[in-house]
C-alpha cells in the first residue's frame, strides 16, 4: 500500500475529485494548506528588519491505495492539475505499513476497500 499525497492549486480540486471518482478512488483526505516550492514564495529583500515571506494557498489531497492504483492516480493528477506554469504542485508517494478500519478491526488491504 502507498499514500499518494498531492499538493495542487485549489482551483484544480473539483476536476481532480471528479476524475478520481471515475477511476474508483473514494477514500481521501483534503486539507487547505499553505506552502512554497523552488521559488521560495518570498521576495528575499529586507523590509525593515524582517524578510517578507510569502506562502501560496494550496490544497493537499491524501489517498492511501493499493500499489496498482498509484500509476492511474498520478496520470489523473497530472492531467487535471497541469497548467504548465510554476506552482502546479507536487505528488509525493509514501509507503504505508498498515491500515485499520476502526469499526470492524479489519486490517491491511481489507480495510482499504
Ligand atoms: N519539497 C517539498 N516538500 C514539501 N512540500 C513541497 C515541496 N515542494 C513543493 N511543496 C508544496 O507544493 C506546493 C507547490 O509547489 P510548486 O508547484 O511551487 O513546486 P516547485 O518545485 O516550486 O515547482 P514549480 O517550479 O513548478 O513551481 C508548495 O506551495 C508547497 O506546499
Ligand atoms: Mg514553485
Amino acid at each position: 500500500m502507498k499514500k499518494v499525497e498531492c499538493i495542487i492549486r485549489p482551483e484544480a480540486f473539483q476536476a481532480l475529485r471528479h476524475r478520481l471518482d471515475e477511476i474508483g478512488i473514494y477514500g481521501l483526505t483534503v486539507s487547505e494548506v499553505a506552502g512554497c516550492g523552488k521559488q521560495k514564495g518570498k521576495t528575499g529583500f529586507f523590509r525593515g528588519s524582517t524578510y517578507e515571506i510569502n506562502l501560496n494557498a494550496k490544497v493537499k489531497v491524501e489517498m492511501v491505495v493499493d500499489d496498482e492504483q498509484v500509476e492511474g492516480i498520478v496520470e489523473v493528477v497530472i492531467e487535471t492539475c497541469s497548467t504548465g506554469e510554476i506552482g502546479d504542485g507536487k505528488i509525493f508517494i509514501l509507503p504505508i505499513d498498515d491500515v485499520i478500519r476502526i469499526r470492524t478491526k479489519e486490517k491491511g488491504r481489507e480495510a482499504l476497500i
